[in-house]
Parts: structure tokens; C-alpha cells; sequence
């Protein structure tokens, strides 16, 4: 069911049920952090791997010293800032973090979401809410409500509605775990704005060099945000050159093509702007996989602002399965 009733939320997270919830990134499959039983469901309705962990999300960073949990200086500062917002912290965790959250590992990822509807819920909970992205594993994150309805409708008890996301990808993960912080994966925030707070800090992402069982933070694995058809990347302009035209869809930054059917067409922002072009990705990913063509073509963002996060999940999804 789907609706936006926060009693009807707050009582199934009590119960340890899960309910999907709005963020300004994407919505997340959400269940009380603290309940093995909620988090067990989490991994079993989106088939998740084990090995794979889970974001904490809560209302404010005072939540974490109460539960054992050391604010770095560094992440004090990008908070002030960010938080609530789309930045994911990935600090030590503390005995009173379930291991199944972290996934057996020493580390835990925190996130103040910046939805008002996820705030007020998660201001009437006493406990943190365990939220991968409500999707199955390996496809793309859910935008909207009908999205997850599409996907996990039958698997999830609730669906909070809180309107299409606002950025539309997922948050930035940043990593104090070391001296010098590291960007474990391009978000929702761009990396200048976090420089700007913190200085330089250590991006790793190379999704090409990275092998499916040990992936550099535990899931990003190479293959992610599957697609239907084949995805090839690059000028798309030359790209047409070598695919019949009628038969290709298009993901393209702001041109359009004469020679592809318009209904093909996926135009992120006719006005270059890099934060609409985000907001609008994944949904026509979920777009084309309904097309009957042969191959999509898809453009090289600019590598700055969330063209950086933009590139990147193309990229993922480009690997061949
Ligand atoms: O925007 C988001 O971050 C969304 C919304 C719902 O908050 N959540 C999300 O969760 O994207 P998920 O599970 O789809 O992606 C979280 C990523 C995974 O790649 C996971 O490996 C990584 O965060 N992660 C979680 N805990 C970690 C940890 N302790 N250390 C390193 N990476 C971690
Ligand atoms: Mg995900």
C-alpha cells in the first residue's frame, strides 16, 4: 500500500515491518537498525548480499554520541554544512551498532536524510532506521513512490509517499575511517562542496579495476543499476554512426537527435544543468527498459558538480552483465 500516513509508518517500524520512505536522494527500504529481525527482511526483499552493509539514518548527530559513536572533527564540519542532506558518513562503529548493519565489518555509515517526511518519522522513533535504496540489488534506485511500488509493491507493507526525489541520486559516502577522508562513491553532494569544507580528500572509485567479490566500499560492485538492453557510452553523435538509428534509445545531456524517434529520446536538461540532468537519470533508465530497441547510447557528463555521479552510475550500468 502505498500512502502518507506517518502513524501507519511509525507503527510497522515498531513492529520491526519494513516500510519504503521518501529522501531527497532516493527512497530507501527502511526497518529498525536496532531489530535483527527488520534488518534480516531488508536483505532478503531486495536480495541483498550479506557482505554488502547498510546506511544508518537518523535526525540529528546528537543520536550517535548516545550510542557510542565518535563525531570526527572533519565530519563535525562537512555536518554543520550538509547534514541534513545528501552525505553519507562512514565513521568506527560502536558495540551498540548490530554487526548485521555493518555487515561484520568495525565500520558503521551514518545519514541525516533532508525529507521532511523522513525527519518527522524518524524524530518519532527511538531507535535509527537501517535504509539501503528500495530497489533489488543491482538495479536502479527508486525515484518516486510508483517506482518502488513497481519493483517491491508486493514485498514491502508500506510505502511512504513523499513525492518524486529532489536530487535523484544517491547520497555521496565519505569515509573518516583513515587520516586523510575518502569519497567511497560520487553522490548527491558534489565533491567540490565537501573540498570547500575539508580541503582535499582521497577519491577511489574505478569501478573497471574492481573485481565483483571485492569491491572497494563492500558493495560497490562493478555491475550495478542494470539495464535491459546494452548501454555504450560515449560521443553519441559518432555512437549513431554504427547502430540503426529507429532501434536505439538515447540518454543525452541536452541535444537532441533528428534521426531517433522522439519517444527515444531522453533529454536530461535541455538547459545544461547538471543537478536536473541528475534528477531526472534514473527514471529514464526505468523509461527505456520499457523500449523495444536495440542498444542505448548514452553521453559522457562533464566531469564536475554531479556530472562526477552521473558518469558514474552510467558507468556501472554499461558493464556487460
Ligand atoms: O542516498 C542514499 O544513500 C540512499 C538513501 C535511501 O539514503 N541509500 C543508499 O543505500 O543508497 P544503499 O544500501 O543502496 O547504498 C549504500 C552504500 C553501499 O554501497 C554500501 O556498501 C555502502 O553504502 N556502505 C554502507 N555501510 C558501509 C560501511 N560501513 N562502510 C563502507 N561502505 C558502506
Ligand atoms: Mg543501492
Amino acid at each position: 500500500m502505498t500512502g502518507t500516513d506517518l502513524h501507519i509508518a511509525t507503527r510497522l517500524l515498531q513492529q520491526g515491518e519494513l516500510v519504503a520512505i521518501p529522501t531527497e536522494t532516493v527512497y530507501g527500504l527502511a526497518g529498525n537498525a536496532f531489530d535483527a529481525g527488520a534488518v534480516t527482511k531488508i536483505y532478503k526483499t531486495k536480495n541483498r548480499p550479506q557482505f554488502n552493509p547498510l546506511i544508518m539514518h537518523v535526525h540529528a548527530l546528537e543520536q550517535l554520541t548516545q550510542w557510542g559513536l565518535r563525531i570526527p572533527e572533519k565530519m563535525q564540519r562537512l555536518a554543520v554544512q550538509f547534514s541534513p542532506g545528501p552525505l553519507t558518513y562512514v565513521i568506527p562503529k560502536s558495540d551498540r551498532i548490530p554487526d548485521l548493519v555493518t555487515a561484520g565489518t568495525d565500520a558503521v555509515a551514518v545519514r541525516i536524510p533532508a525529507h521532511p517526511l523522513a525527519l518527522a518519522l524518524l524524530k518519532q522513533l527511538d531507535f535509527p532506521l537501517a535504509a539501503p535504496s528500495a530497489n533489488p540489488s543491482g538495479f536502479v534506485s527508486p525515484t518516486s513512490a510508483a517506482h518502488v511500488e513497481a519493483q517491491l509493491g508486493d514485498k514491502v507493507p508500506y510505502i511512504l509517499d513523499g513525492g518524486p526525489c529532489r536530487v535523484g541520486l544517491e547520497s555521496t559516502i565519505i569515509s573518516f575511517l583513515q587520516d586523510t577522508p575518502e569519497v567511497l562513491r560520487f553522490g548527491g553532494l558534489p565533491l567540490e562542496q565537501i573540498e570547500a569544507v575539508i580541503g582535499e580528500v582521497r577519491t577511489v572509485m574505478t569501478p573497471k579495476d574492481q573485481a565483483e567479490d571485492q569491491p572497494v566500499a563492500p558493495g560497490m560492485l562493478s555491475r550495478h543499476y542494470a539495464m535491459r538492453h546494452p548501454l555504450e557510452r560515449g560521443n553519441v553523435a559518432e555512437l549513431i554512426t554504427h547502430h540503426d538509428p529507429v532501434r536505439t534509445a538515447i540518454i543525452s545531456f541536452y541535444r537532441a537527435y533528428t534521426q531517433v524517434p522522439a519517444a527515444n529520446q531522453f533529454v536530461l536538461s535541455p538547459a545544461k544543468n547538471l543537478d536536473e540532468a541528475a534528477q531526472q537519470l534514473f527514471a529514464a533508465m526505468r523509461n527505456i527498459d520499457q523500449l523495444d530497441v536495440d542498444v542505448v547510447l548514452a553521453d559522457i557528463f562533464p566531469e564536475e558538480g554531479l556530472g562526477r555521479a552521473i558518469n558514474d552510475r552510467l558507468k556501472r550500468a554499461a558493464v556487460p552483465a
